[in-house]
């Protein structure tokens, strides 16, 4: 099988099956057998004579060919007594103790499964404000967070992996600039990351220099007023100040709300790249686009038939997965059974830019994005079709957007995930970032060092002959190859990481994503150290004019405990 001895140590240590005492009692291929028969399993309920064993054996070959990876949840827990497969979950937060504590339970149940969770918190009532059951005041939105972050710690121990949660705060509640500063300690709240649910009539009000109201979720009343210039500085100073909060574009998510007559999207899951219903779930899965590019002649290209081919098994994936998830609650059951939404991604897109030799940064990598991605996304929308004729529509298509359309088996088809993890099972680089290092020095037990250089780089540069281990260690040191002597100046060039490409290619990157994805795309725009607040602000600007549904932005250096660092041996 092709799995790397990183992605081997991955499976065994977080997904492999063990028994009471921690032994392994499942092989790799036992892993992937096991999840290939289970999800082949639902086509028996569409029809009892389907032949589950072929259908098993095509998603087996999908999934240990590295071509496609479902969400970390449904290799975890598919064919086994959990049975929870999905990775994306909105609950409602009511303004009452009854159904705040009602929340707080409901993500301990989902997150011990393995699935992240998001929250608004706009419904409930401004700090300050009466309690008329009790004559005491209300402790507001900020206090209630605190709770759930205190769950989801305590449950960290006993789950397959950590909670991770969204928290969304309305910029019109009352609270909106305690909220915005509650991350400033990055010691606080550690298990959220959060963002400020934007309106258009905000940005407006920040554009026009105007003050915009504030609303009591409760009375529906104006409670007062704020400068939409003042909050908006605030929310830049302290994304500036350590990546939190990020902002969500709330109308736009609703823009894109398929059954509006379900109510309004408040949240996203954790990441920000499934934006939900209440009480909605998704269980998303990405392509590794390494896995589409031919060698002819010592050129890549993009194999657009065998790209054409996945989606299709995919989109089938992950229909059957809605079938056989095991819900955490009924009502989450009902409402995603009544939606179907899928979120199909990729991962690999740096990768296959190395591999094409275009640089991230450049207006061919953003053309490149929009027409791999409108490909998946055509092609993912009619595989969905294609099940419809056998398997109805959604549920819900009647009521839907797409009433007048041919009929849809899922709402939503397209999704980009961070694929944090299911990545490095396949060898291939997160989504669409770019990398964040082409080689880096890994400090493993007895203080010995790995150093750790990205495979098609370490190939060009033994072809090219430059490489040495030497010169590898003073790229993992520098973080970029930009100021490395010894590397010919077209590989510089071609072999961009997150630091050598500006912010606006960035956001240009999302963007080139947003607008072939019918859910939304994780992403994280990085910024040097040296940036200002002006310069975050511009991305922020930029985002909301090319269409972007959120921005996370992130400064190097910015935070105490930073997961990668450029240039500094980890
Ligand atoms: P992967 O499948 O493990 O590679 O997950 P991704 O990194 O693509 O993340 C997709 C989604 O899974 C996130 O937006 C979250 O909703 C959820 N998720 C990711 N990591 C975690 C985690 O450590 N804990 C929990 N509870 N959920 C997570
Ligand atoms: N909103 C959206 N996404 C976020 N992430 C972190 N915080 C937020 C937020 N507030 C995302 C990053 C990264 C992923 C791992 O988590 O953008 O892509």
């Amino acid at each position: 099988m092709k799995f790397s001895e990183n992605a081997i140590k991955v499976l065994e240590r977080r997904y492999l099956s063990k028994d009471e005492e921690g032994n392994l009692i499942e092989t790799v291929e036992g892993l992937f057998r096991r999840v290939a028969n289970h999800i082949a399993e639902a086509d028996k309920h569409y029809d009892s004579n389907s032949d589950t064993k072929a259908l098993a054996e095509e998603f087996f070959e999908m999934m240990t060919n590295l071509e496609f990876m479902p969400n970390s949840p449904t290799l975890m827990n598919a064919g086994k007594p959990l049975g929870q497969l999905s990775a994306c979950f909105v609950l409602p937060v009511p303004d009452s103790m009854d159904g705040i504590f009602d929340a707080v339970k409901n993500a301990a149940l989902i997150h011990k499964s393995g699935g992240g969770t998001g929250f608004s918190f706009s419904r409930i009532r401004p700090a300050g404000s009466s309690v008329r059951s009790t004559g005491g005041v209300a402790s507001g939105p900020i206090s209630f967070m605190k709770v759930f972050n205190a769950a989801t710690e305590a449950v960290k121990q006993g789950g397959t992996r950590r909670g991770a949660n969204m928290g969304i705060l309305r910029v019109d509640h009352p609270n909106i600039t305690e909220f915005i500063q509650c991350k400033k300690d990055s010691a606080e709240i550690t298990n959220f990351n959060i963002s400020v649910g934007i309106t258009e009539k905000f940005m407006e009000a920040v554009k026009a220099d105007t003050y915009y109201d504030l609303i009591d979720p409760k009375t529906k009343e104006v409670v007062g007023q704020k400068r939409a210039k003042e909050v908006y500085d605030l929310i830049v100073d302290m994304a500036w100040n350590n990546g939190e909060p990020g902002i969500v574009f709330l109308d736009r998510l609703n823009r894109d709300n398929v059954v509006p007559s379900q109510g309004e999207i408040e949240s996203t899951n954790p990441c920000g790249e499934q934006p939900l219903l209440p009480y909605e779930s998704c269980n998303l899965g990405s392509i590794n686009l390494n896995a589409v590019l031919d060698e002819e002649e010592g050129k890549f290209v993009i194999n657009y038939a065998k790209l054409a081919r996945i989606v299709d098994s995919a989109v089938h994936f992950l229909d059957n997965v809605i079938d056989m998830n095991k819900y955490p609650l009924e009502e989450i059951e009902k409402t995603t059974k009544s939606t179907r939404k899928i979120g199909l991604g990729v991962m690999g897109f740096a990768d296959l830019l190395f591999k094409l030799g275009i640089p991230y940064n450049s207006e061919e990598a953003i053309a490149v994005a929009g027409k791999i991605m409108e490909f998946i996304e055509t092609r993912g929308r009619e595989a969905s079709r294609e099940l419809a004729k056998t398997r109805g529509p959604f549920p819900l298509f009647g009521e839907s957007i797409f009433k007048d359309e041919e009929p849809i088996r899922n709402a939503t088809v397209t999704t980009i995930a961070p694929t944090g993890t299911i990545s490095i099972i396949c060898g291939a680089s997160g989504g669409v970032e770019p990398l964040f290092a082409i080689s880096f020095i890994r400090n493993v037990m007895d203080n010995d060092e790995l150093l750790e250089v990205h495979d098609y780089f370490r190939k060009v540069a033994e072809e090219r002959g430059f490489y040495s281990d030497e010169l590898m260690r003073e790229i993992a040191q520098k973080g970029s190859l930009a100021h490395v002597e010894g590397v010919p100046e077209d590989v510089k060039r071609v072999f961009v990481t997150a630091h050598d490409i500006s912010p606006e290619y960035h956001i240009r990157m999302q963007a080139a994503f947003q607008e072939f994805t019918d859910n939304a795309v994780s992403k994280t725009v990085n910024f040097p150290n040296s940036a200002t607040r002006e310069d975050v602000s511009d991305v922020y600007r930029l985002a909301y004019e090319l269409g972007c549904k959120g921005v996370t932005i992130y400064r190097d250096g910015s935070r105490d405990l930073q997961v990668l660092n450029v240039g500094k041996v980890k």
